[in-house]
C-alpha cells in the first residue's frame, strides 16, 4: 500500500466523531513512531500547521519543539495569537523568533515579485535551520502537508516556496494530516480544541502581506498594509461576511494621489480592497459587498491609517486579474 494514497475506503472526516477517531489513530501511530525522541515542527499559525502541532502536543507533549518565525509580513495579531494559543494554552515548547528586521534588510529596494518571493522562502529556511542547529537530539521533523499538497493540484501548492534543509538536516518526516483534504483538516481542529480564528481562518500566502505591499517593500508601507487589513477583516467580521468571503484582504500600492486632510493638501497612498469567491483558486467571482459595510471601511481606514488618502475596491474577476496583486 502505498502510504501517500488515500485508500478508497477511508471515510471523509465530517463529524466531530470521526475526527476524535482519527485523532485516536493518529495518537498511538504518532506515539509509535516517535517514542521518546524529539521531533521539529515550523509552526506558522496557518490551520494545517496549527492542527499538526495540536496533534504533536497531545501525543509527545514537550518532545515536540515548535518553532514560530515572524518574518515581519504576518497579519496583526498572528504571532501574538501563536505565542498565546500554543505556549500559553497548551504548554508547547514553542521558540519565537524575530526575524523581521533580518526579511525587510534583505528585501529593501526588491520590487520584483517572484524575487521577493524567492528572497523571503530562502530566508525562511536560514532562518529554520539555524533554528535547527542550536537544538540536541532532533530526530523528526514534522510537516503539515496535506492531501492536495501529495496531488499538487491547483495553483496554491505550485505556489508553496518552501525549499529544504540541507542535507546533514535530514529528519524523518512526521506528516500525520497527509491524506486529508482541507476541510477534514478544519474539522479535526475543531475536535482539537483550537480557536475558530485559527481552523476557519482564510487562505494566507507564504510570502504574507510581502505581495500585498506592491512593489519594494517599505516599513511605512507594510504597517499601512497591516493595519488596513486589520480593519477590513474586523469588519468583515461584523458585517457576518467572514464565511460568505473565501480570501479579503488590502493592498497598498507603490503610488501616490493627491488629497485632502483636515483642510491641507495630502499626497499618500490608495489602499484597494480585493473580496473573492472561489473554488480552486484558479478562477474567482467578484462578492457584492454591501455599500454600506464599504463606506464604512473606507472612513476607518482613511482615518486611522497613516499615511492613506484614498480606498479602491477591485471589481476585477480571476481572469483577468490574479486574486493576489503580485
Ligand atoms: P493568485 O494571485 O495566483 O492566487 O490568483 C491564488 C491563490 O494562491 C495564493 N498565493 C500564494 N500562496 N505562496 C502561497 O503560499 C505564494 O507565493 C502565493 N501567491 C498567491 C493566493 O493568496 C490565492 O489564495
Amino acid at each position: 500500500m502505498n502510504p501517500n494514497v488515500r485508500p478508497e475506503t477511508m471515510q471523509r472526516i465530517t463529524t466531530p466523531e470521526l475526527a476524535n477517531a482519527f485523532i485516536e489513530e493518529q495518537l498511538a501511530a504518532l506515539k509509535a513512531q516517535i517514542g521518546d525522541k524529539k521531533v521539529l515542527l515550523a509552526l506558522s499559525g496557518g490551520v494545517d500547521s496549527s492542527v499538526v502541532a495540536a496533534l504533536l502536543i497531545k501525543a509527545v507533549g514537550r518532545q515536540l519543539v515548535c518553532v514560530h518565525v515572524n518574518h515581519g509580513l504576518l497579519r496583526k495579531g498572528e504571532p501574538e495569537q501563536v505565542i498565546e494559543v500554543f505556549r500559553n494554552q497548551m504548554n508547547a515548547n514553542l521558540i519565537y523568533v524575530d526575524a523581521v528586521d533580518r526579511f525587510l534588510d534583505k528585501l529593501a529596494g526588491v520590487a520584483e515579485p517572484e524575487q521577493k518571493r524567492k528572497i523571503i522562502g530562502a530566508e525562511f529556511i536560514r532562518v529554520f535551520e539555524e533554528e535547527a542547529r542550536k537544538l540536541d537530539g532532533i530526530e523528526f521533523l514534522a510537516q503539515g502537508t496535506i492531501y492536495p499538497d501529495i496531488l499538487e493540484s491547483g495553483p496554491v501548492k505550485a505556489h508553496h516556496n518552501v525549499g529544504g534543509l540541507p542535507e546533514d538536516l535530514k529528519f524523518e518526516l512526521v506528516e500525520p494530516i497527509k491524506l486529508l483534504f482541507k476541510d477534514e483538516v478544519r474539522v479535526v481542529g475543531k475536535a482539537l480544541g483550537l480557536p475558530d480564528s485559527m481552523v476557519y481562518r482564510q487562505p494566507f500566502p507564504g510570502p504574507g502581506l510581502g505581495v500585498r505591499c506592491v512593489g519594494a517593500i517599505t516599513r511605512d508601507r507594510l504597517a499601512a498594509v497591516r493595519e488596513s487589513d486589520a480593519i477590513l477583516r474586523e469588519e468583515f467580521a461584523l458585517a457576518g461576511l467572514e464565511g460568505k468571503v473565501w480570501q479579503y484582504f488590502t493592498v497598498v500600492p507603490d503610488f501616490k494621489s493627491t488629497g485632502v486632510k483636515n483642510g491641507l493638501r495630502s499626497y499618500d497612498w490608495p489602499v484597494v480592497i480585493r473580496a473573492v469567491n472561489t473554488r480552486d483558486a484558479m478562477t474567482a467571482t467578484i462578492e457584492d459587498i454591501p455599500y454600506p459595510v464599504l463606506h464604512k471601511i473606507v472612513a476607518r481606514i482613511t482615518s486611522e491609517v497613516p499615511g492613506v488618502n484614498r480606498v479602491l475596491y477591485d471589481l476585477t474577476p480571476k481572469p483577468t486579474g490574479t486574486i493576489e496583486w503580485e
